[in-house]
């Protein structure tokens, strides 16, 4: 991590954090500063000096945003336009079912009445549905136009922002199309956390956590020992644990960009079970990060049981989720059977021939992919945590 001069003309990123993702032509920065949304033209002019060198003539973007954050998103259209940026603003209707086919093609429609080129920006302002939708978008207009994120939610922070997937769904299974697709860049304001609604928060905090469990106990000790400044969203405690999480997971990207080694799997810890809980309490039920962080209190019980961890690794991970906030346990009613989660768990994308893979805990900030867990082992750790 590189901490950047201050520009002059730009004092709001005077305590910017840079992250590097090393991913040869495709590299690219993570900016993360607070109060910075006004820094968005300036910023985005440099990424793109960088990548077209001899670009000359009218800029121009297309801002993408939803209804919750439009203010946002407006402040960064003021930026571009002020700097001198033909630029436009597409805003879609909050929510997953914006990661359709039916908006992509009106956001092309967009696109072409405004003449784009292949040189004219995608500027996503918004969380991850925003962000993949509007990254699918780029990925595919003209074959490629330049893709800018500006996060907007913890979750979009720290992980779908981070590893170019983007996509929309498919009536049959979420996120089905999509692609690889790195942005020029992406610019991440502290600051419009302060808007974003608590169960949204704590949702993103739940992979914040994992990054902890994973890959880097001393982050996990970290966020043990700054409950009061995550729980008050202290915008430096903020952009220490997001320039952290964005490192872990860039440095698991750098080696598996097109998850084709299998080593991007560690990042679904808690997953297995987490898609099994979400599926069966409906989409949208249960948040994401919600999922994840039961999902992670099952996962280390499991490795407990295996002989792997202490159960001191679990007993940490349940206090620090209990401590911010975050669910532990399925909500009251979501009276799931065992055979319906491993149902589930053995249509997840990750189960290979019908064998459950877990990725479990080896020693808080560490973990591996484990294909011979007996059922008998899961059905034990769903009776006992139900
Ligand atoms: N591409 C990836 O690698 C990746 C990884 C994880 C998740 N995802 C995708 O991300 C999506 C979930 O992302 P999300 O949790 O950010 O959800 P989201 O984009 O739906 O945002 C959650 C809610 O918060 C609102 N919101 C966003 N920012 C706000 C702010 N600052 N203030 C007030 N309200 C705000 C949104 O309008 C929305 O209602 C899913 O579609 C998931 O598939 C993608
Ligand atoms: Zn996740």
């Amino acid at each position: 991590m590189t901490h950047p001069e201050p520009s002059s003309a730009t004092d709001q990123l005077a305590d910017s954090i840079t992250v590097h993702v090393n991913l040869a032509e495709r590299s690219y920065d993570i900016l993360i500063a607070s109060d910075s949304l006004s820094c968005v033209a300036p910023t985005a002019e440099s990424w793109y000096m960088q990548r077209f060198p001899s670009k000359d003539g009218q800029r121009s973007a297309l801002v993408v945003t939803d209804r919750n954050v439009a203010n946002h998103a407006e402040t960064v259209l003021s930026s571009l336009v002020d700097a001198g940026w033909k630029a436009e603003l597409e805003q879609l209707e909050p929510g997953e079912t914006t990661k359709s086919l039916d908006v992509i093609s009106r956001l092309y429609d967009c696109l072409v009445a405004m003449k784009a080129d292949r040189k004219t920006a995608v500027i996503a302002v918004g969380g991850g549905v925003i962000g993949d939708s509007a990254g699918f978008l780029a990925a595919t207009y003209g074959r490629g136009v330049p893709f800018i994120q500006v996060p907007t939610t913890l979750l979009a922070d720290v992980d779908s922002s981070v590893g170019g997937k983007v996509g929309i769904n498919h009536p049959a299974a979420k996120n089905l199309i999509g692609a690889f697709y790195q942005p020029l860049g992406v610019c991440i304001d502290t600051s419009v956390l302060t808007t974003l609604p608590e169960r949204d928060y704590l949702s993103g905090m739940a992979e914040v956590v994992k990054y902890g469990v994973i890959l880097d106990a001393d982050f996990f000790g970290y966020l043990e020992q700054n409950i009061a400044g995550l729980k008050s969203r202290d915008p430096g405690v903020l952009r220490h644990i997001i320039a952290r999480s964005c490192q872990l997971k860039a440095d698991v990207v750098e080696q598996d960009e097109y998850e084709r080694t299998g080593l991007r799997a560690v990042l679904n810890y808690g997953h297995t079970f987490a898609h099994a809980f979400e599926a069966l309490a409906g989409y949208g039920e249960l948040l994401h990060g919600e999922a994840v962080s039961i999902g992670m209190l099952y996962a280390s019980r499991l490795a407990e049981k295996r002989g792997l961890i202490d159960a001191d690794v679990t007993a940490r991970q349940r206090t620090l989720i209990e401590s911010l906030g975050m669910i532990s346990r399925l909500p009251p009613g979501s009276d799931f059977t065992a055979d319906a989660i491993l149902d589930k768990m053995k249509l997840d994308k990750k189960t290979v021939a019908g064998q459950l893979r877990f990725v479990l805990p080896t020693q808080m900030g560490h973990v591996e992919t484990f294909g011979d867990v007996p059922e008998s082992d899961v059905r034990a750790v769903l009776a006992e945590l139900a």
